[in-house]
């Protein structure tokens, strides 16, 4: 049993980092994030453009690179920078254009496979849509893995404009996670 328990622990490390996709400069704002999203694969919400990508929860004792993307979800690359040890990264756009569509990782090594070459050349083929919502305030989330969505695109309508926690509609409120 404690094996399963180590073994298993150690898979979820694996996949540990959370992408943020924010709506304010220097990762400050609204965000959707992909949580313990694995290596190669691209977190988007399609056509939705954000200012700034970040990762969160790199292990200290890691050397990855974030990707961003532009042009809809996870086609264009915009931007790579190494984590140099780094736990928590940000790339922002200087000018605070919304155009950063998609965000990725991937672990920083001169030995590349197809799909690491993928990420940074065609296109990621692998995509994850954000788990969570998290509003201005750091705090109020929303579960939007399975909102419809015309649903998810007022909520985040709402969350950009900064639109504060209790007045965002009540039909958001089954969404809402205690945290
Ligand atoms: C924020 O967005 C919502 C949804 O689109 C809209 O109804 C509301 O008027 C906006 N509020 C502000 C202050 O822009």
């Amino acid at each position: 049993m404690k094996f399963f328990a180590i073994a298993s622990g150690l898979i979820a490390a694996v996949s540990a980092i959370d992408i943020r996709l924010r709506s304010g400069g220097g990762c400050t704002g609204t965000y959707v994030a992909c949580l313990g999203i694995n290596p190669n694969t691209c977190c988007s919400n399609g056509g939705s453009a954000f200012i700034a990508i970040g990762a969160v929860a790199i292990p200290s004792n890691w050397r990855i690179e974030l990707r961003t993307y532009q042009n809809g979800g996870c086609n264009t690359l915009r931007g790579i920078q190494g984590s140099g040890g780094a736990t928590n990264m940000c790339i922002s756009e200087n000018d605070g254009i919304a155009r950063l569509t998609g965000g990725g990782w991937n672990f920083a090594s001169k030995k590349r496979n197809a799909a690491a070459e993928a990420c940074e050349s065609t296109g990621c083929t692998a995509t994850a849509k954000p788990d969570i919502l998290v509003l201005e305030d750091e705090s109020t989330t929303f579960a939007i893995a399975e909102m419809e969505e015309p649903l998810l695109n007022v909520l985040l309508d709402y969350a950009v404009n900064g639109t504060q926690a209790a007045d965002i509609p009540q039909v958001y409120e089954p969404y809402k996670i205690e945290t």
